[in-house]
């Protein structure tokens, strides 16, 4: 029965390749969960129209539309509340949530970030990661706690970084890994292997664990 499944809202502003990742993954039978909607801020977010293209129902919230950050935080609260979400997805999602908002939702609210966490928190990632000659790079799946970029990583991906490399390289070789760590994330929270407790990851129950780390190459 597809009742029982974890009801994902995936909240996206852009492409939505770690959308279409996630639907993929769904599809292939290895998320065990059904994408209720997806959302946009932007009209024209290319991930509405892969959406629509695998029969998944979308929603506009645009931004421009609401006179406060308070106001447009209350609107998306009140969908995601009315579609019963279990899960929402901040997948490419380019807009600052309220704290009331994310108090709300703690605990059932990930995102994905370009970065290895703590380090790199913010926009524009690889380009510092390039000027500070860094050797390692990668992006992180976190919950999402009102602090920016702050909340407890779930699991990390890592790629190396090359001396030729542009922002634009970088970028490709961090999310081809997001796209691999981001579906296996949202399946352990599927079959309850990872839930957060007192702003903690627990992993099949244990806490105080480092982030599950995904070197390139792993599948
Ligand atoms: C990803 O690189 C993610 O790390 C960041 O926004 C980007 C979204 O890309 N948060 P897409 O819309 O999933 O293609």
């Amino acid at each position: 029965m597809n009742d029982a499944r974890l009801r994902i809202a995936v909240l996206i502003s852009g492409s939505g390749s770690n959308l279409q990742a996630i639907i993929d993954g769904i599809e292939a039978g290895a998320i065990d969960a059904t994408i209720v909607r997806v959302i946009s801020n932007r009209p024209g977010a290319g991930g509405l129209e892969r959406a629509r293209r695998h029969g998944i129902a979308t929603e506009v919230i645009d931004h421009r539309q609401f006179a406060s950050r308070a106001d447009y935080d209350r609107r998306l609260a009140g969908r995601l509340e009315a579609l019963a979400a279990d899960l929402v997805v901040l997948a490419g999602f380019m807009r600052i949530l309220g704290d009331a908002f994310v108090e709300r939702f703690e605990g059932r609210l990930i995102n994905i970030h370009p970065s290895l966490l703590p380090a790199y928190r913010g926009l524009h990632t690889h380009e510092r990661v390039i000027a500070d000659g860094q050797r390692q790079h990668g992006c992180s799946v976190h919950y999402v706690i009102p602090e920016l970029d702050a909340g407890p990583v779930i699991a990390q991906a890592v790629v190396p970084v090359y001396a030729e490399d542009t922002p634009a390289r970088l970028q490709e070789r961090v999310q081809a890994m997001e796209h691999r760590l981001y579906p296996r994330v949202v399946q352990w929270i599927a079959a309850g292997r990872v839930v957060m407790a007192d702003r903690s990851v627990l992993f099949d129950g244990q806490t105080g664990q480092t982030p599950v780390r995904l070197e390139t190459g792993q599948t």
